[in-house]
């Protein structure tokens, strides 16, 4: 039996590279019957950013509504918010003082940053640290995520490894990235990594005319409609690609090397796709967005069976350090 976890965090509404690049996997992994999966909201990693209340308490409930909305099954699993299982930030304390300094200077997440360190918050300086805590307090296995939380995942193994050496015993669990090489990096509408902070993301739930609004923005390059063109470097036939079947993309592909046919053609057919595809799960986001009750009931019975989880493993932790358990 293997366990299944990650978080995403409530720092933004959940964009298309968090569904291809986390969501998605994480469902699909779940539905095996062998694996328990353990999925919850960083919303306390979301601090490390967002600041304002009313605006993470909404990305909380959007983001719990999206991973119900792609079906994940919160009877058989566990579902949760970060913030409602104190034992995360405990677990947290304690690996900091396991972590060393130039691990945490050497993060990307803290690298991309550093430039302006009067803007670095202590919180976002030890952001790998929470995650890892996150991650082995839980004794998971498979880490769906995207590549860009390829490294926080080995340094949770090092932070791991470093405490089980104390201890002299495998008190914790080293867990594995699973990063799904056809999805690495989504781009987002201008050709960077799709984002929360570059604002540059395709959000799936908007309303049909918003959701068009937002994919005619996709940059394109400025070859006319009669002259064919590279799909290898173009966005929009690159985001078609990941959610459409081989043969509508194969006649994406020859429609662009043909000619005579347009970006705005494509982006029609990007729109199409992500409306077929997606039906079901913007019906359910919907749903469960405007039933408040009904989410608290699931995220509350999920927080139960996490906190029992999260316990003994702490206790195992506190039996080490001296501090009882
Ligand atoms: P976050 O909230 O930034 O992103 C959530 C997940 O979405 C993936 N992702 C992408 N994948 C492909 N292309 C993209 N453009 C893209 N943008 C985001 C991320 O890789 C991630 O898997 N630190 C995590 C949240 C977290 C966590 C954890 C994850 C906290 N604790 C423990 C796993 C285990 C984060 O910032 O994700």
């Amino acid at each position: 039996m293997a366990r299944i976890l990650t978080g995403i965090q409530s720092s933004g509404l959940p964009h298309l590279g968090n569904l291809l690049g986390a969501i998605q996997p994480a469902v699909e992994l779940s539905r095996n019957p062998d694996n328990e999966s353990f999925l919850f909201i960083a919303d306390l990693h979301s601090l490390t950013t967002l600041k304002n209340g009313a605006e993470r308490e909404l990305y909380v409930r959007s983001i719990a509504s999206t991973w119900l909305a792609f079906g994940f099954d919160t009877d058989k699993n566990v579902f949760w918010r970060q913030s409602r299982v104190q034992e995360h930030a405990e677990l947290s304390w304690y690996l900091s003082c396991f972590t060393p300094f130039p691990m945490l200077q050497n993060a990307t997440s803290f690298k991309d940053k550093s430039e302006k360190l009067a803007d670095v918050n202590a919180g976002l300086f030890t952001y790998p640290v929470l995650m890892s805590a996150d991650i082995l307090l839980y004794d998971a296995n498979i880490i769906p995520v995207g590549k860009d939380q390829k490294q926080h995942l080995e340094m949770a193994r090092d932070i791991a490894s470093r405490f089980n050496q104390l201890a002299g015993e495998d008190v914790l669990i080293l867990p594995e990235a699973r990063i799904d090489e056809k999805m690495m990096t989504i781009p987002g509408i201008d050709g960077q990594k799709m984002s929360k902070s570059y604002n540059n993301y395709i959000n799936i739930f908007l309303p049909e005319n918003e959701l068009k609004k937002v994919i005619k923005k996709i940059v394109s390059d400025s070859t006319p409609l009669e002259e064919p063109k590279d799909p290898e470097t173009d966005i929009t036939f690159k985001l078609y690609s990941l959610l459409a079947s081989d043969a509508e993309i194969d006649t994406m592909r020859q429609n662009y090397l043909n000619g005579g046919y347009g970006y705005g053609h494509a982006k029609q057919a990007l729109l199409e796709v992500i409306l077929d595809r997606y039906a079901e799960p913007r019906r359910l986001y919907n749903y469960y967005m405007n039933n408040n009750d009904e989410l608290e009931g699931i995220l509350k019975a999920g927080e139960e069976k996490a906190r029992v989880i999260a316990r003994r493993t702490i206790s195992k932790v506190r039996r080490v350090l001296g501090f009882g358990s």
